[in-house]
């Protein structure tokens, strides 16, 4: 029986892209059944939702998403730009990526940085020579995708009743003097259960990969409840897994050591904020965002989504000149959930051979500002680039 997956292509350039990613599991041989599920802006602008109740039904029932990107605007905006027919009736916009990862509970948010070699925009360092090093960055970052500052629980002018109860914390006589509308209040969630899941979904991917362990990127000694909890948590669960290491460097730390030798890295786990800091200070060093894709996983729905956003100032350009790479890894990474590890390494060897080829380079991995006027400067169109991935699959 074919599989059904749900395809989300979202607002902007995530209508492009979202095409060139089932072109390649086409010719890839994966035989799918794609239905399309609406989500994004028209849908907040003529119906008042983002993400309509149709397409979180679509999730539930074939509980494999493949998503483009969506837009989204400040409130103003998106209040400004309601269809007339439904202002002043309370309509309030969601993010519909943030409703659909705590509708689904997709906490374990996996985001790969791994280089390939070759890339214009990998990092680099120089010897003492003057030669040039380009090292093998292969790092998976586990972000926790639900909770933290993310939960949303959150206020300006805190009602009393919280007020009060927050001033019997000792370290609340700081602020005891500022009045309410001053004082903003952003609380940071994390719950012992899902750290749990966060950190074994990361071990396993370790021993699966053969990697000596995990990292920990938070600061358990300033953010003691939460981030301690993380890395109490860690340090349990290495017992299950005999040989293999938990470390854990504050994340302010952290990023320096990434940024400066990448290559020490392998696997990192980190809340929802830290994580998601720190994976795109990654992506910096393996190509950015024509590169950076991710995996929201949940104990039942899985969705699949490059970071980038849907780049609307491209949207309209024709032919495209935006990178597909980074959805086609999520498409790749949407074939390794769903037991089709083969082709989806087999995707990642053919990216590879074209990056390492060098002659199919789309505007960002030549750093030029993105315009009608790239293909001037050799840059690939979306769909060249596509296509130089079709030609190199084996
Ligand atoms: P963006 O990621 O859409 O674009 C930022 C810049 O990155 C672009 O101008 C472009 O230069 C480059 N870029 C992005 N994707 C690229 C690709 N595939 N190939 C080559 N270059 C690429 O972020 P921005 O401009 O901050 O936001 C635009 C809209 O996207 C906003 O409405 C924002 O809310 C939304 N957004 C949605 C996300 C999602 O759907 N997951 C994530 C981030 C932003
Ligand atoms: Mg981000």
């Amino acid at each position: 029986m074919k599989r059904t997956i749900v395809a989300l292509p979202g607002d902007g350039i995530g209508k492009v892209v979202l095409p060139e990613s089932l072109r390649v599991l086409k010719a890839v041989g994966f035989e799918a059944e794609y239905v399309n599920g609406d989500i994004g802006w028209d849908f907040w602008c003529s119906e008042g939702n983002a993400l309509p109740q149709r397409t979180i039904d679509l999730l539930a029932k074939h509980q494999i998403g493949l998503f483009g990107a969506i837009t989204s605007k400040p409130k103003d905006k998106a209040a400004a730009e309601l269809s007339p027919a439904l202002q002043g009736q309370g309509h309030q916009y969601y993010s519909p990526i943030v409703t659909m990862r705590q509708h689904f509970d997709l906490d374990i948010c996996m985001r790969p940085c791994i280089s390939f070699p070759g890339n214009p925009l990998n990092f680099v360092r120089r010897r003492p020579n003057s030669q040039i090093d380009e090292p093998k960055i292969n790092a998976m970052i586990f972000r926790q995708n639900t909770e933290c500052l993310y939960a949303g629980v959150e206020w300006t002018n805190p009602p009393k009743n919280v007020r009060d109860t927050l001033e019997t914390h000792p370290k609340m006589k700081a602020f005891q003097h500022v009045p309410g509308e001053d004082l903003a209040i952003s609380c940071r969630i994390f719950t012992r259960n899902a750290c749990r899941r966060i950190v074994k979904a990361a071990f396993d991917y370790a021993k699966a990969g053969g990697f000596k362990g995990i990292n920990i990127a938070e600061k358990p000694n300033v953010v003691r409840e939460t981030s301690g909890m993380m890395l109490a948590e860690a340090k349990a669960i290495a017992k299950d897994y005999p040989g293999m290491g938990v470390w854990d460097a504050n994340i302010d730390a952290m990023m320096m050591w990434l940024t400066k030798n990448p290559e020490d890295y392998n696997v990192i786990v980190a809340g929802n904020m830290f994580g998601d800091i720190v994976s795109d200070g990654f992506a910096g060093l393996v190509g950015g965002l024509g590169f950076a894709c991710s995996a929201n996983i949940g104990r039942e729905v899985a969705v699949f989504e490059p970071t980038h956003g849907s780049a609307p100032k491209y949207e309209k350009l024709s032919p495209s000149i935006v990178n597909p790479i980074a959805m086609i890894m999520s498409a790749a990474m949407m074939l390794d959930h769903i037991g089709e590890k083969p082709r989806a390494d087999r995707i990642r060897t053919a990216i590879a051979a074209v990056v390492a080829e060098g002659k199919t380079r789309t505007y960002d991995m030549l750093r030029l500002t993105g315009g009608p006027e790239v293909f001037k400067h050799g840059a690939a169109t979306t769909q060249q680039m596509t296509d130089a991935i079709i030609a190199k699959l084996r």
